[in-house]
């Protein structure tokens, strides 16, 4: 899995199962594995192995967190087409986030290319994305995350608007508001451009990519699995078919390819008239604004070339990790109480980094909700993963490290990681803010992992998400405008589930996207 609509466009090439199932069902028999007498649960089907119950369970986590305390946090499941290494263990995070022996799995390297371009962070090559970060990282840093701040707060002051304009109904799927806030605040802090200008066809093409996203299913699973075996030349073959799903993900790159080159045209105009062009990532990482001799910008095509992954990367997860966030302050009253009165207290310019219960809040929503709760990797050549706690395979042999062999895919499994009661506590399971507030740390490991209060939900290592500070100050802007004027409850009737497809997010009964809750505006 990954933060971008991955797997479910491969439903299309569900025409190649009828050659490639009999010869992929051979290989899985045949081919020995290193990782084979490493315990997991029984596999449930001939075909599906566990993911069925890995990626389609009622609520995400259904079996996957019941096997981690069987298991424990490593532990092997059966995929559709051999085993998959499911690791939740810190050292061998550390390891996998961090070793240059480990990449994003075929099938993640292939639909990067699809979606956001050879050019793009996503694609380029180890060395090249060294550099191509290390110039990037200036349009996140914690200074230039703080310039974008007023823009955040306008757009949350925006959508407290149309949510107050819409109060009057009982309920409020508040999915769709937040979806379309965190597409205008991308819009307009890394590209300086409102939703008007960002163009109706673009957004249109935003809401189905993500839609596409959101769907989920048996074919899907089967289709990604055996599209994860497929030649590269094959794979470039399949994704020009003119099938709506593929039609759709190739209009995104070519609005976004061209939505960035007229954005950086038009911030060469403004420099040479000697406006501000700073004020958002885009101006950042061209740095115009400089007298030449200072100047250290990006070269106008590599910024532009980013303008997808940029876009697809920011909102998703963001509005996800919110929607999910505010669920579980719904269920705690008291705690949303003395939240509210936190915010209220807050003296006009005063940091949000000085304010715990709200830090407090979106580190727990995090941590129980990491958008991406599952990331896979494939071993580059043969190497061995370190593990914090020994594990005793099948035969008896306790080991403390892990031989697995090129090609082989490991599980970044960081929902586990995030429940692991070694680490977390008892309680790891429950969400409880508190935990954030009491005098010890409420991680209890030595290993230190990911950017962010010990949490891998933005991975960790040179991939690390690029916007994690982004996200956070997004996040504390828009929860504070959000609790300070509404209060959130759930509906008695309330059937929403938990769900993977390329992100976590909540589905409704009618299985559409969605979250209805009782949204009430604050006296
Ligand atoms: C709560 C919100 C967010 C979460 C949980 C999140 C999570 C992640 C994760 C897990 C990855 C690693 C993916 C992989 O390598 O497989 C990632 C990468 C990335 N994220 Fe985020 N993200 C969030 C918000 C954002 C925002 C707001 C932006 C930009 C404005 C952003 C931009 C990126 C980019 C560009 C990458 C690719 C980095 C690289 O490959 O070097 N993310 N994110
Ligand atoms: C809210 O309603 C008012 C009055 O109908 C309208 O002028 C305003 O544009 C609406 N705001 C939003 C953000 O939809
Ligand atoms: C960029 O230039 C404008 C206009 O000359 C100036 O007001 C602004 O402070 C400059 N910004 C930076 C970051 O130097």
């Amino acid at each position: 899995m990954s933060p971008f609509p991955v797997h479910s466009l491969w439903f299309s090439i569900a025409l190649i199962p009828a050659t490639a199932l009999p010869v992929l069902l051979i290989y899985t028999i045949f081919r020995p594995s290193t990782i084979r007498n490493i315990p997991g649960p029984p596999s449930q089907s001939w075909i599906f192995g566990n993911t069925l119950q890995l990626l389609l369970p009622t609520q995400y986590g259904d079996y996957e967190f019941r096997w981690l305390k069987s298991y424990g946090p490593v532990y092997r499941l059966k995929n559709c087409f051999g085993d998959r290494l499911m690791v939740a263990d810190p050292a061998a995070l550390n390891c996998i986030v961090n070793s240059p022996h480990f990449k994003p799995s075929p099938m993640q390297e292939n639909m990067f290319e699809i979606l956001f371009g050879r050019e793009s962070l996503s694609c380029v090559s180890v060395q090249e994305h060294k550099a191509l970060r290390a110039a990037l990282n200036v349009g996140f840093s914690a200074v230039a995350v703080r310039s974008y701040q007023s823009i955040f707060e306008k757009a949350a002051a925006r959508l407290t608007e149309e949510l107050e304009n819409s109060s009057s109904t009982s309920t409020i799927d508040i999915c769709p508001l937040l979806g379309f806030a965190m597409l205008s605040t991308i819009g307009e802090a890394v590209l300086g451009q409102s939703p008007e200008e960002l163009g109706e066809e673009l957004i249109r093409n935003n809401f189905e990519i993500v839609a596409v996203a959101a769907s989920q299913s048996r074919q899907q699973i089967l289709a990604e699995a055996i599209a994860s075996h497929l030649p590269t030349w094959l794979f470039r073959a399949v994704a020009r078919l003119p099938t709506g799903t593929f039609k759709t993900v190739r209009d995104a790159k070519r609005l976004a390819y061209e939505l960035g080159n007229r954005i950086v045209q038009e911030k060469l105009v403004a420099a040479k008239e000697g406006l501000d062009t700073d004020s958002d990532v885009f101006g950042v990482l061209l740095n115009l604004n400089a007298s030449s001799t200072t100047r250290t910008g990006l070269p106008g095509n590599v910024v532009a070339a980013q303008t997808a992954v940029f876009m697809i990367a920011g909102q998703e997860t963001t509005a996800n990790t919110i929607t999910l966030g505010l669920r579980a302050l719904a269920r705690l009253p008291e705690f949303q109480a003395e939240l509210r009165s936190e915010i209220t207290a807050k003296a006009g310019n005063a940091p949000y980094d000085g304010m715990p219960l709200l830090n407090a809040f979106i580190k727990e929503s995090l941590r129980m909700f990491p958008v991406v709760p599952i990331d896979d990797r494939c071993a580059r050549e043969d190497t061995v993963i370190p593990l914090s706690e020994k594990i005793t395979l099948s035969t008896g042999e306790e080991i403390s490290q892990i031989h697995v062999e090129k090609g082989q895919v490991v599980s970044v499994a960081i929902a586990a990681f995030q429940r692991l009661e070694s680490r977390w506590g008892e309680d790891a399971h429950e969400f409880n803010p508190n935990r954030w507030l009491q005098g010890s740390s409420a991680y209890k490991g030595a290993e230190g992992l990911g950017p962010y209060a010990n949490l891998m939900s933005f991975l960790g290592g040179p991939h690390v998400c690029l916007g994690w500070r982004f996200a956070v100050l997004e996040m504390q802007v828009f929860i504070c405008e959000l609790v300070r004027q509404f209060s959130f409850a759930l509906p008695e009737d309330d059937n929403v589930r938990v769900r993977l497809a390329t992100t976590l997010h909540t589905v409704m009964a009618s299985g559409q996207t969605g979250s209805p809750m009782i949204v009430s505006r604050v006296s």
